[in-house]
């Protein structure tokens, strides 16, 4: 296969630690409040084959921030619904004259396909079950602006494991900086298999041994869109993984609680725990804007 542009953000599996480093570096000094024009005169394309709030609203402001010209596509309402390919749609929106394209799609492998295709830098916002590297990086910025490093810190990310391209980002990212990740749910959501992700993850059917002493308590979204042919009963699940108020009080006193979102309140996370001190969801989501602002730079050479 062709290699991707310079620029591109493919996943986090490929990249060095040295570069994770900085990135988070370039988005600390990055605020969405004081724009920049590094990217004037830049067209940036959003190309959502799935839905999105978080993802494809903080691109956007992310690319407005530093002066770029953005386009979104969605797959409704364009020439996909009347079946052109994934590589004619990005020929055509490199003729347009896109300078990057961030591509969210169902299929994994679909942002690695599209790169090795074009010569544009593409950003992965997510593509099926596999990768979500920026969904990953902020991750780590947000935990890092509550603890002094990732080096020995203990991250249990609780949930629908298998369906999350979060999951998979995070447990390369946290591994590579040294984190400790536990991976906790029911087989059927985090089978063992689930620690060969990445070096030094495990995985637990118990969310109390998952709790124990950790610093961050990642929640995860249980994907029922992706549930079909799972026998899975959502009553049980809440019995035995529902986050509440009195089970998070087995983590360390000082743990962080966190969401990719969207969440499901009464399903994965109790409402009250959403809303509660510890919880820094929203704070992900607004860490979301520099992360992005850091990647689209660094795609355009920045
Ligand atoms: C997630 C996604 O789409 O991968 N959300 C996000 O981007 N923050 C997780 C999910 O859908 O549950």
């Amino acid at each position: 296969m062709e290699e991707a542009a310079r620029g591109s953000l493919l996943d986090i599996e490929s990249l060095e630690a040295a570069e994770l480093l900085t990135l988070l570096r370039s988005a600390r000094r990055m605020n969405p409040l004081r724009p920049r024009p590094l990217l004037r005169g830049k067209r940036v394309v959003l190309l959502f084959y799935e839905s999105s709030t978080r993802t494809r609203s903080s691109f956007e402001i992310a690319a407005k921030s530093l002066g770029a010209q953005t386009v979104l596509v969605q797959a409704s309402g364009s020439s996909i619904e009347k079946g052109e390919s994934l590589l004619d749609t990005g020929d055509t929106l490199r003729a347009v004259g896109a300078d990057v394209i961030v591509i969210r799609h169902p299929s994994s492998g679909a942002a690695r396909v599209m790169a090795a295709h074009l010569d544009i830098p593409v950003i992965n916002a997510g593509d099926g079950m596999h990768e979500h590297p920026t969904q990953a990086l902020l991750d780590a910025y947000t935990i890092l602006q509550h603890k002094k490093s990732l080096k020995g810190l203990q991250v249990a990310i609780i949930g629908d494991i298998v369906h999350s391209r979060v999951a998979r980002s995070d447990c390369h990212l946290l591994s590579k900086l040294g984190a400790k990740v536990v991976l906790c749910g029911p087989p059927e959501l985090a089978p063992d298999l689930a620690a060969t992700i990445a070096p030094g993850v495990r995985v637990t059917r118990h969310l109390e041994d998952a709790l124990r002493g950790t610093d961050v308590v990642m929640l995860l979204r249980v994907q029922k869109e992706r549930l079909a042919g799972l026998k899975i009963d959502l009553n049980q699940y809440i019995v035995r993984y529902q986050m509440t108020l009195a089970r998070l009080k087995l983590a360390r006193r000082d743990a962080i609680v966190m969401h990719p979102g969207p969440i499901n309140r009464g399903l994965e996370l109790a409402g009250d725990v959403a809303d509660c001190p510890q919880a820094r969801i929203l704070e992900q989501v607004r860490n979301g804007v520099p992360v992005r602002m850091a990647v689209l730079a660094r795609a355009l050479g920045k």
